[in-house]
């Protein structure tokens, strides 16, 4: 298996950028010129990074980030382990996936499924043999049938994401090993140069390989038109078009005639063998879900980076201003794509994120979709909830909530927030007084 990983850095260390790009004009010169034209458009991977700051390489803090040992999800599962309280179980259908899931209570009905080959297991990835995606707050974990490792991305308090596999062959004593390797594409410009979370939209070929320079970032900012290049989607969203379900260039072309030939597809077993994996689906609520999170984590992280050597080197927290700032327009889906048509997704998943968190007195709270023109009813991430917000330094939490204080309350009267409604500013005040823990004392004045 290591030779499969191997392999995998070594292809992608290799391909020269020239190599690429001629290799893509070869392919799209056999689309339809239409098509080429909206590709090319597409070839803009900083359109929703735009608006934050050129992050510095994270080169430093990198020395310190290998040589601590993780805490997280990974570590009390290990120490559970270690202490008889959990274990890993081994089936014939799909190994350890399903005792996995449960030991760290990740929802099965959060299975996305994706077909491009990005990641280790990529020779085994196809669209007929996709790698399915788990996620909760906190961990990730990616499957593929067959393959030999499963791999798992889990969010560290203190030091961002940390990946891990774990070998799918039965063992007496199942351990997860930490990978570092791994963030040659996890701590990239991709992820705001600190461990992260990727979600990309590609364009995809038959076999699952992508089109490099066609990967866009994903997360609710980006138009659903160009999302999910490389997924599968299943569920209803009306006349709202999407790249999901298109692998090969005769369906690409399919979409750019009739765009709405993948649209509103909600059982994929024409497609494919369905039945190698726990649940039928690619939710297209969960999928709106991880792209939210995945891009809410990577800011904590900055933040987190950000303010430790802001206060380090100078004591003052002002350089890490600016990533607050972001984390605070984002969290508050300032800029998010509105949805055009009510959306509904295919499993338990949406029934589920709600029940996983808590409610005020009035059944409100920021786990609650909205899904008719936006993603949820309250536009406040539930990653505040998160423990990589609770770990955050102390001064950079306070910085935040005083912030978050003046714009719910209208003090914060720039631009940037007036989007937010007088509504939905008090009942994210109200949501968060009922359900969250330490906040700042004048907050419950
Ligand atoms: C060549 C780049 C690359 C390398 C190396 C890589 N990944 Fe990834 N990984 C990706 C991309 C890109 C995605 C997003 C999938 C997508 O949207 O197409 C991803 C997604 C994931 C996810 C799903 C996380 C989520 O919530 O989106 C997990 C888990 C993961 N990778 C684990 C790993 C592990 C473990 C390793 C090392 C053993 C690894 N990856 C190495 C590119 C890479």
């Amino acid at each position: 298996m290591l030779s499969l990983v191997e392999d995998h850095y070594d292809t992608m260390k290799t391909i020269s950028p020239p190599l690429v790009k001629s290799h893509l004009i070869a392919w799209m010169s056999s689309l339809p010129p239409l098509f080429a034209c909206a590709a090319l458009t597409l070839n803009i991977p900083s359109s929703v990074a735009g608006d934050y700051p050129a992050y510095p390489a994270f080169d430093e803090e990198m020395r310190s980030y290998k040589a601590t040992e993780p805490t997280g999800a990974i570590a009390s599962l290990h120490q559970q382990m270690d202490s008889g309280g959990a274990r890993l179980t081994h089936d014939t259908t799909h190994g350890y996936l399903t005792s996995l899931l449960r030991e760290l209570n990740v929802p099965v009905s959060s299975q996305l499924l994706v077909a491009s080959k990005t990641s280790p297991n990529k020779a085994l990835i196809s669209p007929k043999n996709p790698r399915a995606l788990y996620f909760n707050d906190q961990v990730s974990v990616a499957y593929v049938p067959s393959a030999e490792l499963i791999e798992v991305a889990a969010a560290d308090p203190r030091l961002g994401v940390v990946l891990y596999t774990l070998a799918q062959k039965p063992a007496e004593r199942p351990r997860l090993v930490r990978d570092d390797r791994c963030l040659e594409c996890h701590a990239s410009a991709k992820t705001l140069n600190v461990p992260g979370i990727l979600v990309r939209s590609f364009l995809t070929k038959d076999d699952g390989e992508v089109e490099l320079l066609s990967g866009l970032l994903v997360d609710h900012r980006t138009p659903l038109a160009d999302r999910w290049g490389g997924y599968y989607v299943t569920g209803q969203h009306g006349r709202q078009t999407h790249r999901g379900n298109l692998f090969g260039t005769q369906a690409i072309a399919r979409h750019e005639k009739d765009p709405s030939c993948n649209a509103n597809v909600t059982h994929l077993a024409p497609l494919l063998d369905v039945g190698k994996y726990p649940s039928a689906g690619s939710d297209i609520v969960a999928l709106l879900t991880h792209e939210h999170q995945a891009h809410a984590q990577n800011l904590l992280t900055r933040i987190h980076y950000d303010s430790q050597a802001a206060l380090r080197d100078g004591g003052s927290l002002r350089p890490a201003y600016p990533a607050i700032e972001a984390a605070l327009r984002y969290m508050l889906f300032v800029d998010e794509i509105p949805l055009t048509a009510p959306v509904q997704g295919t499993s338990d998943f949406a029934a589920e994120f709600l029940k996983s968190g808590l409610s005020d007195s009035r059944k409100r709270s920021l786990r609650q979709f909205n899904l008719k023109t936006r993603l949820f009813e309250h536009p406040c991430s539930y990653m505040i909830y998160s423990t990589s917000f609770e770990a955050l330094p102390q001064e950079a939490r306070r910085h935040f909530y005083r912030r978050l204080w003046d714009i719910l309350n209208g003090e914060d009267r720039s631009p940037e927030f007036a989007k937010l409604g007088a509504e939905s500013r008090s009942a994210i005040r109200e949501i968060l007084i009922a359900t969250k823990k330490n906040l700042p004392a004048y907050w419950r004045l």
